[in-house]
């Protein structure tokens, strides 16, 4: 087991610390958006783990060649790193293809099915075009609850000011802003 230390992972510490579910509905559900070899999904295990119970944690990678040409080396290396988590699913696909297939939840079976359905932390490290990263925003926001965190890598390539604003009609203000990452969380209902 490994956990890799790179730019700026303690601001996605920090949001998976101070995310919230007032209301436990049975489960916690995270999400990495771009899981490459594993060390977000990683971290966001390690701290879910620490801090709920009936935790899940999706990362959705379609490992193609969209963008980075990504090879199945780097797959398989990443699914045997994580393999004793139990509470990883890895989903071998792109992101808008997760929204279209699992719009209304995802079925975890613990002897009868649990629909999850939504989110307290996301981690956007996919795609990096503005309107690739709004899709995905509106999605999650759609499906958050009071205490959920946002958090963008790389947040420097897209607008983010269009990105944070967006949120704010949802609840959500800054929690913190660094050189490479940018969190929010989600305050309070929507307005407006
Ligand atoms: C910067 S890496 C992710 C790094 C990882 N989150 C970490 O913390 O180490 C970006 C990943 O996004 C994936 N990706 C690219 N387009 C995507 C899409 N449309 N949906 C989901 N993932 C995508 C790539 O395959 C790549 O593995």
């Amino acid at each position: 087991m490994r956990i890799i230390k790179g730019v700026e992972y303690e601001l996605l510490t920090e949001a998976v610390q101070s995310s919230y579910k007032e209301e436990t509905n049975g489960y916690v559900l995270t999400c990495e958006i771009g899981v490459h070899e594993g060390n977000g999904s990683q971290i966001m295990l390690e701290e879910g783990r620490k801090k709920f119970q009936n935790f899940h944690h999706l990362g959705i990678d379609p490992y193609g060649n969209i963008q980075a040409g990504v090879s199945n080396k780097v797959k398989w290396n990443t699914k045997k790193d994580l393999i004793d988590y139990l509470e990883f699913h890895l989903l071998e696909m792109a992101d808008t293809e997760y929204m279209d297939k699992y719009r209304n939840g995802f079925i975890i079976y613990d002897e009868k099915p649990h629909l999850l359905n939504r989110y307290t932390c996301v981690h956007f490290d996919g795609p990096q075009r503005t309107t690739d990263v709004l899709r995905e925003v509106m999605f999650f926001c759609h499906r958050a609850h009071l205490g959920t965190t946002f958090c963008f890598n790389d947040y420097k390539r897209y607008k983010m000011d269009i990105i944070v604003n967006l949120c704010s009609v949802y609840g959500f203000r800054v929690l913190n802003k660094g050189r490479r990452r940018y969190s929010l969380i989600k305050e309070h209902g929507a307005t407006g």
